[in-house]
């Protein structure tokens, strides 16, 4: 576990111990601020669209295929936007801060 600080869609500033090993995606769809995640990560409904805070986006492992592609088809699409199910998060990422995107 990591601490992740994300701030949902009222802009509330949260800090929460995240998920290591997994997408970024399985924290947020515990809460109830969180995302709905609906394709449970199989990188095709975008519900899980988050902006990366500026100083995280460069540590991150770029956007690739088909998340890029779904991405583009976003209309609240930002240069850091990414698909949280796509988004590792491990412990040297402790601190990473992530904005919960409107709903598109
Ligand atoms: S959970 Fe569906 S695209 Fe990420």
């Amino acid at each position: 576990m990591a601490d992740m600080v994300i701030v949902d869609r009222d802009g509330t500033e949260h800090t929460v111990e995240g998920k290591t090993g997994v997408s970024v995606m399985e924290t947020l769809r515990e809460l109830d601020y969180g995302i709905a995640a609906i394709c449970g990560g199989m990188c095709s409904c975008a519900t899980c669209h988050i902006y990366v805070d500026d100083a995280w986006a460069g540590r991150l492992p770029a956007a690739q295929g088909d998340e890029k592609e779904l991405l583009q088809e976003l209309s609240g699409r930002k240069p850091n936007s990414r698909l949280s199910c796509q988004v590792p998060f491990t412990a040297d990422l402790a601190g990473l801060k992530v904005v919960i995107a409107p709903d598109d």
